[in-house]
C-alpha cells in the first residue's frame, strides 16, 4: 500500500497514486500540480522521528519515512549528504552554505532524478524522458545510465557544453532542439505522454519535489536542528524553492523543528516570471514571458511550479528578488574568492541576492542565513569567460618574474 496520497494545489481534490497520474486534469498541468501528502501524525510517533538518529553525511534516503519510494539505483547511496559549510560572508558571521555541486552529476537535480528512477522502477517503466534547461537532463541521464532503462532527453540546443557532454557521455538519446526551454518542454511533454514514457519533467511529476525537499532536511540536521531565519535559492520553474518550503514545513509538522525560515527566491532580471506573478498578488495566475539571462538553468519564461512556489513563499513570509546578469557574474566571482566554491550562474544567485538584501538593509548581521548553491561551476565555464584571466606567459618571462 502507498504511504501517501496526492492532492491538487488548486482545487484540493485528493487522488490515490497510480501510474500515469501526474496532475489534476480538471485544473490543468500548471494550475493542477499535485502535492504528495503523508500521514504526518503517524510519522510523528515513529522511531525514525522520535530517536532523531540522523547522519550529516548519509544519503537522502535516510529520510525514507518521508519519501515515496525506496533506494534501488546504483547512485542512491551517494545522492544528498552534501556539505553544509559555514563562512563569514558580507559582514554576517557563519552564513550557512549548502553546496549541492558535489552530487553525482554535480547539481541539486540528482535528488529529484534519483526519486524519479526509483518510482519508474516501482511502476515497471522501461523508458524515462525529461525536458530540461540542462541539469535535470544530465542528472537523469547519468543516474539512469546503469539501470538498464532508456533515457530520452529534450534540451535546448544552446545548453552549456559541459551539460551537453554529460548527456552524450551517459549514452542517453539526446534531442538538442532548436528552441527555448519553454518550447522544448511543451513539445516533449506531448511526445512523452503519448508514448507512455515515465516523465521526469519539472513540476509535472509531483515526486520530483519529494527528492528535492531533502535539501531542507539536511540543512536542519547539519545545523543541529537550528533553523536559519532566511534561506536563499535560485528560481526557474519553481520546484526547488517549493521543495525547500515543503521540507521545512514537514520537519515542523512531525515535530522535529518549530520554525520555517523565510525563503527568498532569486531570479534573473532578464526573465523573472515567478517574481512577476508573485508581485501581482492573488489569485496567482501563470504567465508566459520571453527573456534571457546568462543563468541558463533559471532561464524559464513559462514556469510550471509557479502556483506552489507563490503559495508556499507567501506562507513563509518570503518573497522574490531578481539580479542583472552583471550582478550574477559578480556573485560567481565573489563567492569563489570568499569561499573557494565555484558555482554555475544559477547556483551563485543566492550569494548575489544576499548581497543585495544586505545593501537594502532587509537582512542584517543579526540574521541567520543559508545560501543553497544548486550547481557546480564546472558545468558552465563559458559563463565566466569574460571575467577570468585566460592569458599565458612564456617560460622566459616566467623566469624573469621570479628572478
Ligand atoms: C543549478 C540550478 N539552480 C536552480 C534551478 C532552479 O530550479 P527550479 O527550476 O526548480 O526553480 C535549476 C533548475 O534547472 C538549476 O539547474
Ligand atoms: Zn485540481
Amino acid at each position: 500500500m502507498s504511504n501517501h496520497i496526492l492532492k491538487c494545489i488548486s482545487c484540493k481534490k485528493e487522488f490515490d497514486p497510480k501510474p500515469g497520474l501526474y496532475y489534476c486534469e480538471s485544473c490543468g498541468y500548471i494550475m493542477g500540480t499535485l502535492e504528495v501528502i503523508y500521514d504526518y501524525k503517524t510519522i510523528k510517533k515513529s522511531s525514525s522521528v522520535t530517536e532523531k538518529k540522523f547522519d550529516n553525511k548519509a544519503s537522502m534516503y535516510q529520510f525514507d519515512f518521508l519519501l515515496p519510494t525506496k533506494p534501488k539505483g546504483k547512485f542512491d547511496d551517494y545522492v544528498g549528504g552534501t556539505p553544509l559549510y559555514k563562512f563569514n560572508l558580507l559582514g554576517i558571521k557563519d552564513v550557512l552554505v549548502k553546496y549541492d555541486g558535489s552530487n553525482p552529476s554535480s547539481s541539486y537535480k540528482d535528488r529529484a532524478s534519483s526519486i524519479a528512477i526509483n518510482r519508474a522502477i516501482d511502476e515497471g517503466a522501461d523508458i524515462l524522458f525529461c525536458a530540461s534547461t540542462g541539469n535535470a537532463a544530465s542528472s537523469l541521464a547519468i543516474l539512469n545510465a546503469p539501470t538498464g532503462m532508456r533515457t530520452y532527453i529534450f534540451v535546448p540546443a544552446s545548453i552549456p557544453a559541459g551539460k551537453r557532454a554529460q548527456l552524450e557521455i551517459s549514452g542517453a538519446e539526446v534531442m538538442a532542439v532548436e528552441g527555448t526551454y519553454d518550447e522544448v518542454y511543451d513539445v516533449s511533454l506531448d511526445i512523452g505522454l503519448k508514448k507512455g514514457w515515465y516523465c521526469r519533467h519539472a513540476a509535472i511529476n509531483p515526486y520530483l519535489l519529494e527528492g528535492k525537499k531533502t535539501g531542507a532536511f539536511e540543512i536542519i540536521i547539519q545545523n543541529d536542528f537550528v533553523v536559519p531565519d532566511y534561506v536563499l535559492v535560485g528560481v526557474g520553474d519553481g520546484t526547488v524553492i517549493s521543495s525547500l518550503y515543503k521540507g521545512f514545513w514537514e520537519f515542523k509538522e512531525v515535530g522535529l523543528t518549530d520554525k520555517i525560515p523565510r525563503i527568498i527566491g532569486v531570479q534573473a532580471e532578464g526573465i523573472p516570471a515567478i517574481k512577476e506573478v508573485f508581485d501581482k498578488g492573488k489569485p496567482y495566475t501563470p504567465i508566459a514571458i520571453i527573456g534571457k539571462t546568462i543563468a541558463d538553468s533559471i532561464s524559464v519564461g513559462k514556469p510550471r511550479d509557479v502556483i506552489k512556489a507563490c503559495t508556499y513563499i507567501e506562507a513563509c513570509d518570503g518573497y522574490f528578488i531578481s539580479l542583472t546578469d552583471e550582478e550574477i557574474l559578480d556573485a560567481i566571482v565573489e563567492l569563489g574568492k570568499e569561499t573557494g566554491l565555484f558555482a554555475e550562474p544559477a547556483g551563485a544567485v543566492p550569494y548575489g541576492g544576499l548581497k543585495k538584501l544586505i545593501y537594502e538593509e532587509k537582512i542584517t548581521e543579526s540574521d541567520t542565513v543559508c545560501l543553497v548553491i544548486t550547481g557546480n561551476g564546472l558545468k558552465d565555464i563559458n559563463a565566466v569567460e569574460g571575467v577570468i584571466n585566460t592569458e599565458s606567459i612564456s617560460i622566459k618571462d616566467l623566469e624573469k618574474r621570479f628572478e
